[in-house]
């Protein structure tokens, strides 16, 4: 009996299960090209959806913000104060999601897991989309009150939730949160439906616009631009390029998550160069609408040859597009073939999806050329034959 029998187990068990995840260690090439040791590749698994990871503009303000502020930001914004880039940037966050303010926060995984126990006493409910990103599962759990999850995307089922709380006395107040694309499945909530749901049951309406930052939306504003969304939050290190996350709200919550928020109290401000990439992508992000058709065509391109061969995308509309094969090992060997025809992209299997939803989960980007993806259609097609 030793006291690391459980790591063993646990490893042991995922390996023989074939879900034993590993790193590997990587080197960025020319736009969506990869070196994944020492040979060059094809990146289908990055959120770098409009290439703006590797933009001059995000470098050339992160040096500029380094040189004026220093490389890090010393403590928590509570303590030191804020930089004044900060306060600048938060106004260009609120404008651009068309809300009162935002507030800036260092991650998405961050912001998730204490939001929602920021706003959650133990008598309130949280109504959440069953395919939720993990980050939303922790930060319900923490919030240590009654969680529900509704049937993914299926306001029928969330308005009997919010029906049967209604008819509940002891529930002290109702927090519906959902993604606007959901990072495994690639589809899109229907913001509108939620809005008019949240305002009947005088609930709080959360979004996650992680994948629809940069990419939908007016000018790439998200699904909740201008939207009576109470909060929505998404990040900066998936379309935006760099790296942190942003709360946009009223003032009024945002006063109240400045003093009841936990992480984002107790934790340092994001160093001032992540905040000046995050500003030059906030100035680039509108402008690029042609790069947003291009991107969002050659998805659909792939969708449709997917649909030829026969194989299952879910309901992906999005630049996410998972191949659902469902079995793990059949998962793998595709992921393999892939592998071994230059291409990367993840296996993801349970625990990230449910079992026997198994799938390879492609990403495209604006780098991505069009041969890229006639290449990984005819690979896949080899693969099927
Ligand atoms: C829907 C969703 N929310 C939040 C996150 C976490 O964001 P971040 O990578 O900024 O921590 C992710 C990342 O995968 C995500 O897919």
């Amino acid at each position: 009996m030793s006291k690391y029998d459980f790591i063993h187990k646990s490893l042991n068990d995922r390996h023989n299960g074939q879900l034993l995840r590993t790193l590997r260690t990587i080197k960025p090439g020319q736009g969506m090209e990869i070196e994944v040791n020492g040979r060059r590749m094809l990146n289908f698994c990055s959120n770098d959806y409009l290439g703006l990871s590797k933009h001059p503009l995000l470098h050339q303000r992160a040096v500029e913000f380094m040189d004026l502020y220093g490389s890090g930001s010393t403590a928590s914004r509570l303590v030191c104060g804020t930089y004044e880039c900060m306060d600048q940037l938060e106004k260009k966050i609120a404008a651009f999601k068309g809300s009162e303010t935002a507030l800036i926060l260092n991650s998405g995984y961050q912001t998730n897991v204490t939001l929602l126990p920021a706003l959650a006493d133990r008598e309130t409910l949280i109504l959440s989309d069953e395919l939720n990103h993990n980050s939303i599962i922790q930060g319900s759990l923490l919030a240590r009150c009654h969680v529900q999850r509704f049937r993914h995307n299926n306001p029928d089922h969330l308005r009997e939730l919010l029906g049967n709380a209604a008819d509940n006395k002891t529930t002290s107040r109702i927090l519906i949160i959902t993604e606007s694309v959901f990072s495994m499945d690639g589809d899109q909530s229907d913001i509108d439906t939620l809005i008019n749901l949240a305002d009947e049951f005088q609930a709080l309406l959360i979004v996650d616009e992680a994948h629809a930052t940069g990419v939908l939306g007016p000018n790439g504003k998200g699904l909740t631009f201008q939207k009576e969304v109470d909060l929505k939050m998404g990040t900066f290190g998936k379309g935006a390029g760099s790296f942190g996350a942003y709360i946009a709200c009223s003032k009024e919550i945002r006063d109240y998550l400045i003093n009841f928020c936990y992480g984002f109290i107790y934790t340092t401000a994001l160093p001032p160069s992540i905040i000046g990439s995050v500003d030059a992508s906030l100035e680039l992000i509108p402008e690029m609408d042609r790069q947003r058709q291009e991107l969002l065509e050659k998805a659909d391109l792939f969708r449709d040859a997917m649909h030829k061969l026969g194989l299952n995308t879910g309901a992906s509309t999005t630049q996410i597009i998972p191949v659902i094969i469902g079995d793990e090992r059949e998962t793998v060997a595709l992921s393999a073939w892939l592998e071994k025809n230059g291409i990367l992209a993840t296996a993801f299997r349970t625990p990230t999806v449910e079992p026997g939803e198994a799938r390879i989960r492609f990403s495209f980007s604006s780098l991505h050329k069009l041969e890229h993806i006639e290449d990984l259609i005819d690979i896949i097609s080899r693969w099927c034959r």
